[in-house]
């Protein structure tokens, strides 16, 4: 079974962990971030109001680099022996644009914490490599948190 978030956080500050358990991470890693795609797909046609056009965009722009994510967390668990998730996470659905917001920016936050540990985990199995990928993961996913967090800032006054 795959880990859950909770379970691994549980585990923050001691990155020893089996190659096993390292791979059944990257899956949960992997089907959030198809989750993630299908996530700003939806939000994307759903979303109304007088922000339709930029939050449209916004949703938009963030697909490809949640894909690009999921291509090489696909390409790393294969590399490493494992067999790659076809299973997303589950999508939250949103009643109006604040509420895709918000989700949105509770995954990432999420996310971010998921792939501080699992950069810890690959560190610890010697995968140094994967370990500096998951910088650029942490980075990516932290400019797509600030940008929905500043949207979400002035929300009320505009
Ligand atoms: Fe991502
Ligand atoms: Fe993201």
């Amino acid at each position: 079974m795959a880990t859950t978030t909770e379970q691994e956080r549980q585990t923050q500050g001691s990155a020893e962990v089996s190659q096993d358990k390292f791979l059944e991470g990257l899956n949960v890693d992997l089907a959030h971030e198809y989750a993630a795609v299908i996530s700003y797909r939806t939000y994307a046609s759903q979303v109304q109001g007088q922000w339709r056009m930029e939050l449209r965009q916004f949703f938009e722009s963030e697909i490809p680099d949640e894909l690009g994510h999921a291509a090489l967390l696909a390409d790393k668990i294969v590399a490493l022996g494992g067999t790659p998730t076809t299973q997303p996470a589950p999508v939250k659905p949103a009643r109006d644009s604040r509420e895709m917001l918000r989700n949105s920016l509770e995954d990432e936050i999420e996310t971010i914490d998921r792939y501080v540990l699992r950069r810890k985990q690959a560190e610890a199995l010697g995968h140094y490599g994967l370990a500096v990928e998951f910088d650029d993961l942490i980075r990516d996913e932290s400019t797509h948190r600030d940008e929905i967090n500043m949207i979400l800032k002035r929300w009320d006054t505009g």
